[in-house]
């Protein structure tokens, strides 16, 4: 083979499968390479607070999460309905840590409230710095998630932001991989001043993907270090033993977090704590039921096959007994919607798994579906982008998904969803799904 034949055939196998992949996707969307990681400075004074961030915690109260340099700063929060009129306030605690040779700033926690729903508070963090503000979801439906995974802190991660925040959502939930620290722990205080003005504003609610866990071996086995002190959920208002796994309900949606990356086979504390968990949702309350983990148990992408399947083996037969509407998970680099499955087939009682795994990490997108893509999967694209749940009453919600486009999102794939509460057959048959149940509903 000559010279130029060589070359002609390299960038034939370079360049082919993207033509293809390329033709797959709409016609006027050119898909975006990988961008640059972002690192965002520190420009407040040693004691002003940074890397300000709120999560839901109960009924109505709310935990403010924050950073300071300086270690004798008071973990305070004043607060109040008008800017600059702090009325109330709370106190909580503080913490900091140690990862090979970096020490933390300190890391300051207060739970505030009680706290009405749907109204905005102005707030500000151990007596000085900079007024934040937040509204509380409301307490009844409709209520609107954002969801996005795998964020990272690049520029595309800034895009999908920008993109979510113009939506004015309720509650963002994120399944797993937030900073891509891996380790540098700078990257984690980077990425919480980035995500601060969106985090500050809004509950962003949790769960770990495999880039927190930050094992090493003998000095650090259980890992999560940084982020257990960093990301507190409401574990132990929800019976949990552990961080990684949690449960709160939000205006009428009973929304479980799991752990991927502990364990959960039959004996173990979360598979225990779930099916207890699980037991005490009252669908008249909650008729909304959704779940985020991180590896996803279906995915007809080529990266992450089958990782998730052990999990699925363990807890499926649970989610479907529960009649969970959505499972959300991330880890896949791409989106991908599945019809309602259980073990493999559709099913009309089992959960609809959405793949949400492309907020905008550095390590770029999964490009390569396995083909032909399974009757299961009913909308995939690697794209970076974020998802949208409105829940508009007891029974119907609609999902959508953004794709990043330079300066504006595009609604790619939507759908809506009823809500297995309002099915009588779904809620009246057995757990074991018979081979006619398809055929009936
Ligand atoms: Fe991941």
């Amino acid at each position: 083979m000559d010279r130029w034949s060589y070359v002609s055939l390299l960038l034939t196998i370079f360049f082919f499968p993207q033509l293809l992949l390329q033709s797959n996707a709409s016609p006027e969307y050119i898909r975006q390479p990988p961008r640059p990681v972002i690192l965002t400075p520190h420009h407040r004074s040693e004691s002003d607070p940074q890397q300000v961030h709120i999560s839901l915690v109960g009924k109505d109260h709310v935990r403010v999460s924050w950073v300071t340099s300086e270690k004798h700063v008071s973990s305070v929060v004043e607060y109040g309905k008008r800017a600059g009129r702090y009325d109330a306030s709370a106190k909580g605690e503080h913490t900091s840590y140690h990862y090979f040779f970096y020490s933390s700033g300190e890391i300051h926690q207060v739970k505030i409230g009680p706290l009405e729903p749907s109204t905005t508070y102005y707030y500000r963090c151990g007596g000085s710095g900079p007024e934040f503000s937040f509204r509380t979801p409301p307490s009844t439906l409709p209520i609107e998630f954002a969801v996005v995974g795998d964020l990272g802190q690049t520029e595309w991660t800034a895009s999908t932001l920008e993109h979510v925040a113009a939506k004015d959502y309720d509650v963002l939930l994120l399944p797993g991989d937030l900073s891509y620290a891996d380790t540098q722990q700078p990257l984690w205080d980077s990425f919480g001043r980035l995500v601060e003005p969106y985090a500050s504003r809004r509950p962003w609610m949790v769960t770990e993907g495999n880039h927190e866990t930050e094992t090493f071996p003998i000095i650090y086995p259980s890992g999560f270090k940084a982020y257990n002190a960093r990301w507190p959920m409401p574990y132990e208002e929800s019976g949990s033993q552990s961080n990684l796994y949690y449960s709160f309900d939000v205006a009428g949606t009973h929304v479980v977090m799991l752990g991927s990356y502990t364990d959960f086979d039959a004996r173990s504390d979360q598979y225990k704590w779930l099916e207890a968990d699980l037991a005490k949702v009252d669908r008249r309350k909650t008729p909304w039921l959704i779940v985020l983990l991180h590896a996803p148990w279906y995915n007809s992408n080529l990266a992450h096959k089958g990782e998730g399947e052990s999990m699925r083996k363990a807890m499926e037969k649970m989610l479907r007994k529960a009649r969970v509407d959505v499972v959300f998970a991330g880890h896949v680099h791409a989106y991908e919607r599945f019809t309602r499955v259980y073990d493999n087939k559709a099913d009309p009682c089992g959960p609809v798994h959405v793949t949400i795994g492309d907020g905008g990490n550095r390590e770029g997108l999964a490009l390569m579906f396995e083909e032909p893509s399974p009757s299961i999967s009913l909308y995939r694209e690697p794209s970076f982008g974020h998802g949208q749940l409105k829940i508009l009453n007891n029974t119907h919600a609609h999902w959508s998904w953004h794709r990043n486009n330079d300066s504006n999102s595009v609604m790619a794939d939507e759908v809506w969803l009823e809500s297995l509460s309002s099915s009588k057959k779904c809620m009246e048959i057995a757990v074991e799904p018979s081979p006619s149940l398809t055929d009936e509903l």
